[in-house]
């Protein structure tokens, strides 16, 4: 393989390098634009088609603007919804910032709708409690209709813009710059022209979103690859907790895209083929709003108990049809589209089929509160990985635990963002001048791209062949309910097809704007993660969250509360662990009891 030496190469300098178009990365970009950075926000594709754009629901936040609220009872049911696996320093940090962050992005220009008061909308959403120590129903999702994530996206991007925020578009990350055990920048390929670029940069900030796409029928766009996390796994750094991977109750059956919580949040509710609303036995008190672990379980018991619907009996009804097409029009349009134009219902008059789909990695790149990126240093001490960051689903930052409630996942994007950008700063502040860095740091990134481009290598296999292979293997292995044997099967299996990506080959091997050799990389990312998520999951020996398993259906405080850490070494998987942080910033700890809605 050619040595790519420095004069074959552009060179960027920047103070920060983010890598990451969605409402995390540009929230944490604009922070830092603003105070006068020199700011690089590094995307594989334009910026308003990052996967925040899809989000739907809204964003949790203690305003009490219809229901009573406090952030004390956010925090308390985000760390209940964790099934106490979430850092609660993290939650009471994300909870308390709630309030003045949904104002502060009302003010940046966010269109959320409106109460006839003029104040933000609330709606209900899953796994909120009003009363303290559980009770009624919170509203507290802040909802921009059903599109929140959209008006968040394109609000973000715009004051970037006015902001000077340097957006390098259609870029693809190769590797991270890793030298004296510290991030000094990223190698790129710049997707449009085909041509090698290093960004250095005294900080590089991780925010590309989660990996769905490991899995076959999923909510998430095909650009949720993971890449952040496999840049980390291919640095030797570990990745958390990826045994827990949420499944959302109502993806459209058979085809995946989300139909909203915000459904049953405004009253809608489920059905299974006899007609009956059967989350009443699963969660008597929140019903259709219990968490989403809960339903999505629900769901796959009455479809393997013969009460699906349809002609396979494999999915089951999301009835809205009684709540009226105007108000259906003007609270949720944008489910009412999408159910046209994915199972051909229109909502106002039938129910949609819905099913549970892969829909939020939980799990991701291991950081403190403050969002620096660590690394065990053994005795259960953690070491920072210096100059990097990470930010939003790419990280586990473990607000969410083993369940993430449905609304804090923008939040978390806005909250980690701005707290990121906060600490950046006070990095650069000691951290003045770039490295000097040598060629070979970047030479990993560029034999990932000439390896697909050599025509000398003929194929075997094609990636379509082995990227469906590993998305067959991890919804057959690694779904909603679990057991030994199956994803002892399954481990086996993803190690087949990972070898199996060694044998792959690309049809196409021109070098400009050629979209098969980024989904050769991208099938690259998501294997180490498939690969991560399936080793986690296999040595997890009990039910927490959306880890469910049959053969072992109780929560083990004793032996189990703590979080996973996945390393892949000489091209080996292994997994170690490392406790939860039950104390939190302020105020006493929540600790463990059965979790009932
Ligand atoms: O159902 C939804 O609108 C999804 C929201 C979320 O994942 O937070």
């Amino acid at each position: 393989m050619a040595y790519l030496s420095t004069d074959k190469v552009e060179h960027h300098h920047h103070d920060v390098v983010i890598i990451g178009a969605g409402g995390a990365g540009m929230r944490c970009a604009l922070q830092l634009a603003e105070a006068g950075y020199r700011v690089a926000v590094v995307s594989k594709v334009l910026p308003t088609r990052s996967h925040t754009v899809a989000a739907q629901g809204g964003m949790n936040a203690a305003l009490g603007n219809i229901t009573s609220d406090h952030w004390h009872w956010h925090m308390y049911d985000t760390v209940k919804g964790s099934d106490y696996l979430g850092d609660q320093d993290a939650i009471e940090y994300m909870c308390r910032a709630a309030p003045q962050l949904v104002k502060e992005l009302e003010h940046q220009g966010v269109p959320f709708s409106r109460n006839d008061d003029g104040k933000i909308y609330q709606r209900a959403f899953g796994g909120q409690s009003r009363e303290f120590g559980e009770g009624g129903q919170a509203k507290r999702t802040c909802a921009a209709a059903d599109r929140t994530g959209h008006a968040i996206l394109h609000t973000m991007y715009q004051q970037n813009i006015k902001a000077g925020t340097h957006f390098y578009e259609e870029f693809f990350a190769l590797n991270l710059i890793m030298e004296d055990e510290a991030c000094h920048g990223v190698m790129a390929w710049d997707i449009g022209k085909g041509e090698y670029h290093l960004f250095q940069a005294k900080a590089v900030i991780l925010a590309t979103g989660g990996a769905g796409r490991i899995f076959k029928t999923t909510t998430n766009a095909h650009i949720c690859t993971g890449d952040g996390g496999a840049l980390c796994l291919d640095a030797g750094l570990p990745i958390e907790d990826m045994e827990f991977f949420q499944f959302h109750p109502t993806g459209i059956a058979h085809v995946g895209p989300l139909i909203s919580e915000a459904v049953r949040g405004e009253g809608g509710y489920l059905l299974n083929s006899e007609g009956e609303r059967f989350m009443e036995r699963y969660a008597p008190t929140a019903k259709d709003l219990a968490s989403r672990d809960v339903v999505s379980r629900a769901i796959a018991v009455e479809i393997r108990e013969g009460r699906g619907c349809g002609e396979h009996k494999d999915h089951i009804l999301l009835k809205v049809d009684h709540l009226g097409a105007d108000m259906i029009l003007d609270k949720l349009p944008n489910i009412h589209e999408l159910a046209l134009r994915f199972a051909g219902v229109d909502c106002t008059k039938e129910p949609i089929p819905v099913q549970p789909t892969a829909h939020y990695t939980m799990g991701g790149i291991p950081t403190n509160r403050h969002t620096e990126v660590v690394k065990p240093s053994g005795d259960n001490e953690e070491d920072k990985v210096h100059g990097l960051f990470a930010i939003g689903e790419a990280a586990c930052t473990s607000v969410h635990g083993a369940n993430r409630l449905g609304g804090n996942s923008l939040l978390e994007i806005v909250v980690f963002g701005r707290a990121c950008g906060l600490r950046v700063m006070k990095w650069l502040s000691e951290h003045r001048y770039h490295k000097t860095i040598s060629p070979d740091a970047w030479q990993a990134g560029v034999a990932r791209v000439e390896r697909w481009l050599d025509s000398a290598n003929k194929a075997d296999v094609g990636i379509a062949e082995v990227r469906d292979t590993m998305q067959t293997t991890m919804q057959t292995h690694f779904s909603v309910y679990r057991t030994e044997d199956v994803m002892q099967e399954g481990v086996s299996a993803i190690e087949k097809v990972a070898a199996n990506l060694a044998n792959a080959q690309i049809q196409d091997k021109n070098r400009v704007f050629n979209t098969e050799l980024i989904e050769a990389l991208e099938l690259e990312n998501l294997m180490s993660l498939a690969r991560a998520t399936a080793a986690s999951a296999a040595n997890r020996k009990e039910s927490r969250g959306a880890h469910a398993r049959d053969d072992y259906p109780e929560r083990d405080d004793k032996n189990w509360m703590k979080h996973s850490l996945a390393v892949i070494k000489d091209g080996k998987v292994s997994v170690d662990y490392k406790p939860v942080r039950t104390i939190p910033m302020t105020v006493e700890s929540f600790p463990p009891k059965k979790r009932v809605y």
